[in-house]
């Protein structure tokens, strides 16, 4: 059923992706929210509570609308809203279900590359029926890392500007490339060997942070504990170079 959902969305986006669109702003100059923001988010909400109707929702744009199971959905109808309005095809859709306080299932669908990533706990992580594993770089000098920059970037000194200019020093390169949610799974690909990023939503790890775990990798906290899904700091990486980069983030940030 997510994964039909999830779907949907994505080629609604997708067949939307070159209209005109109204764009509006959250509080910054830099986050913005397109209409299709909206539309995909109601979609999703729509289709799954009409088959789930006492499911509990948490989704980016219309917020917490409470439940009377023991489940809830965790939902980005667009990750990579800046992308998605200029046109620039890098975005997706993110959908968990957390049953009793646990993540136990993540689909996130990127309709541009056509890939469904499916993540359920036990189970393993897969990209298109293919299971996922993470990379093997052994060293944060050979891998190829991934960071985005918070949306108070302008307003608040602690905005990833040292820690992008550190690690960039120190890795063989650190991309940017506006989507949280493709990050994560594509760290769960071996595509990326590590991810870092200071503030997220919910939203951005829910789905995606289970694939890492399940496709072998690590994710933390920046401070090396364990995630907090409603204020998440995260760290995501194949494991073996997870050390060396909570070792630089310590020696940017202080202890
Ligand atoms: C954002 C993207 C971006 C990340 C931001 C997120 P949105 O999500 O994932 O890459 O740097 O922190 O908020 O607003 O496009 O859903
Ligand atoms: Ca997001
Ligand atoms: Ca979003």
């Amino acid at each position: 059923m997510a994964v039909e959902v999830a779907r949907a969305a994505g080629d609604l986006l997708r067949r939307e992706l070159t209209g005109p669109r109204r764009i509006e702003f959250k509080g910054s100059p830099t986050n913005l929210v397109t209409e299709m923001d909206a539309r995909a988010e109601a979609l999703i909400v729509d289709r799954l509570l009409g088959e789930f109707p006492d499911d509990a929702v948490l989704a980016e744009e219309r917020g917490v609308q409470a439940g009377r199971s023991e489940r809830r959905w965790i939902i980005d109808p667009v990750d990579g809203t800046t992308n998605y309005a200029h046109g620039l095809p890098l975005y997706c859709v993110s959908i968990a279900l957390e049953v009793a306080g646990r993540v136990e299932l993540g689909v996130a669908y990127d309709p541009s590359h056509d890939e469904l990533f499916v993540a359920e706990r036990g189970a393993g992580a897969f990209c298109n029926d293919a299971r996922l594993s993470v990379s093997s770089a052994a060293t944060l000098e050979r891998s190829l890392l991934a960071t985005g920059f918070p949306y108070d970037v302008r307003s608040n000194p602690d905005n990833n500007v040292k820690e992008y200019a550190g690690f960039s020093m120190r890795a063989q390169g650190v991309r940017r490339l506006g989507s949280a949610v493709l990050y994560l799974a594509w760290v769960a690909a071996g595509r990326f060997d590590g991810y870092w990023e200071l503030r997220l939503g919910p939203w951005d790890v829910a789905a995606a942070g289970l694939m890492v775990e399940e496709a072998g990798g690590r994710l933390t906290s920046l401070a090396g504990g364990p995630i907090e899904l409603e204020r998440p700091t995260v760290v995501a990486s194949n494991g073996r170079i997870h050390d060396e980069m909570l070792a630089v983030l310590r020696e940017i940030r202080g202890a």
